[in-house]
């Protein structure tokens, strides 16, 4: 899948996080969004609406969007680079309203809509608190130059985190390794790596949970679907310290998201952190 493909499901979560009331989402609603959001619900999303333990859509991006707040809170950051940001409202908050250097990096095309619903939607007060603070910048994470940029976009934080949401499940494992060493080389020891990731461990009720999203995806990116996910957590444990990391951890969902601590999900969110001696 070629990675313009991916960029429908921006649309989808950004409506998302509208529907679930996170603070400046209403910016980045679109008609696009709109439409994926309701034609995933009537093509059977409903099913897992009214199923006790598998998670709908919404619960999954709501379980995933707060364990990513709830790491960025415990970490106290001075600098966010959020990659493949998309239209999510996390930037503006944790400039605008946190006071954050946040740099949100996407595909041109990406970027250059963002900045333009800023913009024209965004409250003049809002954007003046972000203006010093929130940075749009066009970087394939992918390319060659990503580790050079991400490196020099750290230089001088003292505790800055690098973000990923919903995007490294659409790489191939060997693409996913190569953003996670650069990542863990330009953090360099300082801050941690927050993303979030797919296993396939968890039995019945679980691979129920990951074939709904899946079908989600599917129907967003007009059946190109996702890669494949880690065979088990343990895998994931190992993909961080083959990139470098010295410590890596899913999130609590009970500390995050108590609610919604009993949903059954193939995805968690993991935070990485340290750097091992010999990083190659
Ligand atoms: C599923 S969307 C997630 C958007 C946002 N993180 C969220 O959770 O609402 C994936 C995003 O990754 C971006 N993307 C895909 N490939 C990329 C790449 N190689 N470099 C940077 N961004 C990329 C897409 O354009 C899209 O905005």
């Amino acid at each position: 899948m070629s990675h313009s493909e991916i960029a429908p499901t921006a649309h989808y979560t950004a409506y998302a996080w509208h529907r679930l009331g996170f603070p400046h989402a209403e910016h980045f609603v679109t008609a696009k969004g709109r439409r994926l959001f309701w034609s995933f619900r009537a093509a059977g999303e409903w099913l897992a609406v009214v199923h006790p333990t598998v998670p709908s859509m919404l619960q999954y991006l709501e379980l995933r969007h707060r364990c990513i707040e709830h790491a960025l809170d415990q970490a106290n950051p001075d600098r966010v680079v959020e990659i493949g940001a998309g239209l999510s409202r996390r930037g503006l908050t944790w400039a605008a309203d946190r006071g954050v250097d946040y740099v949100e990096i996407d595909l041109p095309h990406m970027v250059e809509a963002k900045q333009k619903m800023i913009a024209e939607r965004v409250p003049a007060a809002v954007r003046s608190r972000a203006r010093d603070r929130l940075r749009h910048e066009a970087v394939d994470v992918t390319g060659p130059n990503f580790e050079a940029w991400l490196e020099k976009t750290l230089g001088g934080a003292s505790r800055p985190l690098v973000v990923s949401e919903g995007v490294l499940g659409y790489f191939e494992l060997a693409e996913r390794e190569r953003v996670a060493r650069a990542v863990a080389r330009a953090l360099g020891g300082r801050g941690s790596f927050v993303c979030d990731l797919r296993s396939k461990e968890g039995g019945r009720s679980v691979a129920a949970a990951a074939k709904l999203l899946r079908s989600g995806i599917w129907l967003v990116t007009r059946g190109r679907g996702a890669r494949e996910d880690f065979p088990s957590r343990a895998a994931i444990a190992s993909y961080f310290e083959q990139a470098g990391f010295v410590r890596s951890a899913p999130i609590a969902a009970e500390q995050a998201a108590p609610h919604l601590a009993k949903l059954r999900t193939p995805a968690r969110v993991w935070q990485a952190n340290g750097l091992a001696a010999a990083t190659p």
